[in-house]
């Protein structure tokens, strides 16, 4: 394989930072800016990666999102310019430049009402402003230029706040634990995904949409449970009750939050496997390395 120059934005997040161990694993140099060096929602410091400032650079990988869903329905203005502004303009320091990039989306475009998994085509329809920033980000990036869009979806990771993590802090603390029961994803765990962006960046595929997601479609109580499995098995630890009767089912209906969120929300991996890039691990495999590398 050609060895890359890759530039990956938000390397300090959850995604980021396993996607910058990933590619220089493999042999690729990678940089990965802070947000105060270069900060994408500010075109003039979007344009001096242009200019070249931060040294050359072949692929342009966007991991950088405001990813926070219900806070985003009262923090509109910051979404619209990190999830629906940002992308474009990076879109247009790529074009006018000749780099690649890839940006990284989400499931929450989709509205979760099509009741099977997700294909590239499938028209969406995001359901609060995380999903809506997030679409007209992908937008214009795919508007801009030959350049790759790849979903995901419920991304957990030992960097950074993720549903995992706190299943396994709420049951140390002895919390009751009540997770819903009737919302349905692929969970994906951040170094899996780590090694399909590098798959697929490496093949250098025909531009458009790839969704990229783990292979198994859970409810949110169901991921908690194997959540907890994985984490006795890694530490060792018996408990007095099994994690399926530790945690209780709930409806979304119980549960309010600010953000609607879709149902069910799979994406189909079929697009990126036919361009011979493996699935991600199964979720028992993929929570096991996910315990063994946490710090809480
Ligand atoms: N989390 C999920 O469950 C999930 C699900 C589906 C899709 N996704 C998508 O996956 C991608 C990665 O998500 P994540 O959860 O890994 O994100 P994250 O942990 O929240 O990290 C966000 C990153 O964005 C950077 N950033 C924030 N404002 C910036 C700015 N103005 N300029 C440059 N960088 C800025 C942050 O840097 P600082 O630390 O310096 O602020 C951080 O590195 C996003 O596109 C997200 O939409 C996430």
């Amino acid at each position: 394989v050609k060895r890359l120059n890759v530039l990956v934005v938000g390397a300090s997040g959850m995604l980021g930072s396993d996607l910058v161990s990933e590619l220089q694993g493999r042999g690729h140099e990678v940089a990965g800016p802070s947000s105060r060096e270069l900060d994408i929602t500010d075109p003039t410091s979007v344009a001096r990666l242009a200019a070249g400032e931060f040294g050359e650079f072949e692929w342009l990988i966007n991991c950088a999102a405001y990813t926070a869903v219900d806070r985003a329905e009262a923090e509109v203005d910051q979404a619209i310019a990190l999830n629906a502004l940002a992308p474009g303009y990076l879109a247009r320091a790529c074009a006018l430049s000749g780099k690649k990039l890839l940006h990284v989306s989400t499931d929450f475009v989709f509205d979760g009402e099509a009741g099977e998994p997700y294909t590239e085509e499938a028209p969406t329809n995001p359901l609060g402003v995380y999903g809506r920033t997030k679409r007209q980000g992908e937008e214009a990036v795919l508007a801009t230029g030959p350049f790759l869009v790849c979903r995901t979806a419920w991304l957990y990771g030992p960097r950074g706040h993720c549903f995992p993590k706190t299943m396994i802090k709420a049951w140390i603390a002895e919390k009751p634990l009540r997770v819903v029961s009737d919302q349905f994803g692929n969970p994906t765990f951040t170094g899996d995904l780590a090694r399909v962006l590098g798959d697929l960046v490496e093949r250098d595929p025909f531009p458009g949409i790839y969704h990229t997601a783990g292979p198994e479609v859970l409810d949110w109580r169901e991921f908690a449970v194997r959540t907890l499995e994985a984490y006795q098995e890694v530490t060792q630890q018996t408990l007095d009750r099994n994690p399926r009767e530790l945690v209780s089912a709930i409806a979304t209906a119980d549960w309010p939050t600010p953000a609607k969120r879709p149902p069910f929300s799979a994406l189909s991996f079929e697009k990126a496997a036919a361009l011979g890039v493996a699935p991600m691990r199964p979720v028992h495999d993929a929570l096991r390395d996910f315990v063994r590398r946490l710090e809480l």
